[in-house]
């Protein structure tokens, strides 16, 4: 039995992440630490923080003293560290906001835990998962191999910078003060709970109201889709089974570009509405509402600056060593991704408040189609 600390626990894999901790380890005892930033809810972790079956804290990563008194209380030997700002985009126009979190943020959690873990005498049993991405490899060339553990850090973005510097604080406290702590690096994640910021769930939810979908470039960049259930049990597996100062990939297997993506979107939503006609009633403003396919609503705009044009994972080591294997297909994650969103409107009405919208207006209003 552990007692678990999960930074970043409202955010989209959190979320997850709580669901899958408590179906596959009961006996734990979950404390989720949030911040609450524009990307946090709670809606899903409300009945179990209701029936405290989850202890809550809103709080900060960087702030030393609460992390402080939260490992005096709820001694914790499991951190699953996920707390971070995540939108490349969002990095491009305000950078320091990711240095903040997943630098600073990174390196107050890690020493607390230290302190704490070496002051109570359990380091020997306690662990430490840094939750990274495959974007600290930089950008993939076409017929390249997959990015394995040994790939060197190539950062392009604010966003990738920022955790390329949590993974090197992480490993240097493993061997400077023998920390206990491993390193996962996924790549893209998608499923349900994502933030309407993401490619996936952005482009579901223009196509039902009606809104262009604003493919960056040609849409030829290609990431490698790793579906949210994958991923969660993976990092419950590495945390348990892993060796301490051992980074893990974790990939879905499944490499697509944007285009591809963004075109099963559409046809997934045209057969959608083609097999239930109450749809129609729901979603007047979206093409498959009178039969036209999504397809026509695709735009191509000013590509990101600095934008990668390739993320693939090598998974062997993760397979071999601790026997654990992606299985969501992504043509199945993919529509049961679709499906959730038809049937959580309610969920990204919230999501969509005046805030993000914003967001939309700022960084799609420079974007001129091309
Ligand atoms: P997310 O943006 O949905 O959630 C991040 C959560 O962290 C939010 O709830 C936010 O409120 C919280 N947070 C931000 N700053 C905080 C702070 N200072 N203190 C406490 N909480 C804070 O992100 P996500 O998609 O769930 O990603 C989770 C982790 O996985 C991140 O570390 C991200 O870098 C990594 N990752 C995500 C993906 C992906 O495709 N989503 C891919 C690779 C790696
Ligand atoms: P995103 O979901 O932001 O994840 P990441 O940048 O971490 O890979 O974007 C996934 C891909 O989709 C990326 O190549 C950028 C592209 N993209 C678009 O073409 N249009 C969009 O509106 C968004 C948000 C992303």
């Amino acid at each position: 039995m552990h007692s678990v600390l999960i930074t970043g626990g409202a955010g989209f894999i959190g979320q997850n992440l709580v669901h899958a901790w408590r179906t596959a380890r009961p006996d734990d005892r979950l404390t989720v630490i949030d911040a609450m930033t524009y990307a946090a809810n709670v809606r899903s972790l409300e009945l179990l923080i209701a029936d405290r079956s989850i202890h809550f804290v809103r709080g900060d990563i960087r702030d030393a003293e609460l992390i402080r008194r939260l490992f005096d209380e709820h001694r914790f030997t499991r951190v699953a560290h996920l707390a971070a700002e995540s939108h490349v985009d969002r990095s491009i126009v305000d950078p320091e906001a990711f240095l903040q979190t997943n630098v600073l943020g990174t390196f107050t959690l890690l020493h607390a835990a230290l302190d704490a873990w070496r002051a109570s005498g359990v380091i020997d049993r306690a662990r430490f998962l840094h939750v990274s991405t495959d974007e600290v490899y930089g950008s993939l060339e076409p017929n390249y191999s997959a990015f394995s553990e040994s790939s060197p850090y190539r950062p392009n973005s604010p966003y990738a910078a920022s955790k390329a510097a949590g993974d090197h604080l992480v490993r240097s406290y493993v061997s400077t003060y023998g920390m206990p702590a491993l390193i996962t690096n996924c790549s893209n994640n998608y499923g349900p709970y994502q933030h309407p910021e993401k490619l996936i769930p952005l482009m579901i939810i223009h196509a039902l109201k009606g809104k262009p979908l604003p493919i960056y470039g040609d849409g030829s960049n290609v990431r490698d889709w790793l579906h949210v259930s994958d991923h969660c049990e993976a990092l419950i597996s590495v945390i348990e089974q892993g060796r301490i100062g051992e980074t893990y990939n974790i990939g879905g297997g499944n490499e697509r570009n944007n285009r591809e993506v963004v075109r099963l979107i559409c046809d997934t939503i045209d057969r959608a509405f083609a097999a239930d006609r109450a749809l129609a009633a729901r979603f007047p403003s979206c093409p498959a509402a009178s039969g036209t396919s999504c397809r026509t609503l695709i735009s191509h705009v000013t590509d990101r600056p600095g934008h990668d044009h390739r993320y693939a994972i090598d998974a062997t080591k993760l397979k071999t060593e601790i026997g654990n294997q992606c299985s969501v297909g992504f043509e199945t994650g993919l529509l049961q991704t679709v499906r959730w969103y038809l049937d959580r409107e309610d969920w990204w009405r919230d999501v969509i408040s005046g805030a993000y919208q914003v967001w939309i207006d700022k960084n799609y209003g420079f974007r001129i189609e091309i």
